[in-house]
């Protein structure tokens, strides 16, 4: 299996975290770089958060995008209606094009969920051209992302079955400091730079925060699931109080981290 990523389909996966990604998505962008001309690949485009900005930002001349779930391929296909964007089923351990046929190649939030990441990292440098880029971006889980740390925490305070969880949903692969410019540098690529970028997530109220969590996507949200509903009733007023803190339901806003990183192919 190439792939650890949850989906419940893609209006849950937009609401869970496609709004966020659209946020982080400009961000990325502009430390990844984009120029006009370019052939683009987006590895795991999801709904197409990154996809669509792409040809936003430079008069590229086409973005290819591929993810392990054909549900998001078809959801970002009915979306689409730039000729220059496509989109197709595919691994990111085993991408489905030929050695050097992209001036870039990009992934949004992916190579955490793939075992083993450093299989898609030589991937993605596989079919980029020599001198050109490869860069990558993931949640810090662990350190930067308080919104869902607050979710996993209380519910191991209350439920200890929770705790075996929470340590795979918070470390997950490629999220520790520096762990994905070591892995561009191991992989070969050239120049290789890293970075934090952040956003923050805004949420109208408690009902805001929580229906996308459990309702909506990921590993969060299935374990969740299988509990009795006692329990998923006592972690979800736990886990209201820790969101008001004694104030008043309504908006709270939660910065959150990622880590990105890029590097340049080099000649073979
Ligand atoms: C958090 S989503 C990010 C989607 C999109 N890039 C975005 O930022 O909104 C993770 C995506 O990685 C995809 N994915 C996970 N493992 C994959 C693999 N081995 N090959 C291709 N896509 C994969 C999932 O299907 C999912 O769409």
């Amino acid at each position: 299996m190439s792939s650890t990523f949850v989906s419940k389909g893609a209006d849950g996966y937009d609401q869970f975290m496609g709004r966020w990604s659209r946020r982080l998505a400009p961000l990325f962008l502009d430390f990844a770089g984009v120029a006009d001309g370019e052939r683009i690949i987006d590895v795991g485009c999801g709904t197409g958060s990154l996809t669509f900005l792409i040809p936003d930002c430079a008069n590229v001349s086409a973005v290819e995008g591929i993810d392990y779930e054909e549900q998001f391929v078809d959801a970002l296909r009915q979306r689409n209606t730039d000729p220059r964007i496509s989109a197709r089923q595919g691994d990111a351990c085993e991408i489905p094009f030929g050695n050097n046929q992209f001036d870039r190649a990009l992934s949004m939030l992916v190579l955490h969920f793939v075992p083993p990441p450093d299989r898609a990292v030589a991937e993605m440098l596989r079919v980029v051209r020599p001198g050109r880029t490869v860069a990558a971006t993931v949640w810090d889980t662990f350190g930067g992302m308080p919104s869902q740390r607050m979710f996993w925490d209380t519910f191991t305070a209350i439920e200890p079955s929770a705790l075996e969880r929470r340590g795979p949903a918070l470390v997950k692969p490629m999220t520790s400091p520096g762990e994905m410019t070591r892995a561009f540098v191991a992989a070969g690529l050239e120049q290789v730079t890293g970075a934090t970028l952040s956003i923050r997530m805004d949420f109208a109220n408690f009902e805001d925060y929580w229906i996308p969590l459990v309702n909506g996507q990921g590993t969060l949200a299935a374990f969740l699931s299988t509990l009795p509903e006692a329990v998923q009733d006592r972690v979800q007023s736990a886990v209201r109080q820790a969101y008001l803190s004694e104030q008043p339901d309504g908006p709270r806003s939660f910065a959150s981290v990622a880590w990105a990183a890029k590097g340049i192919v080099p000649d073979r």
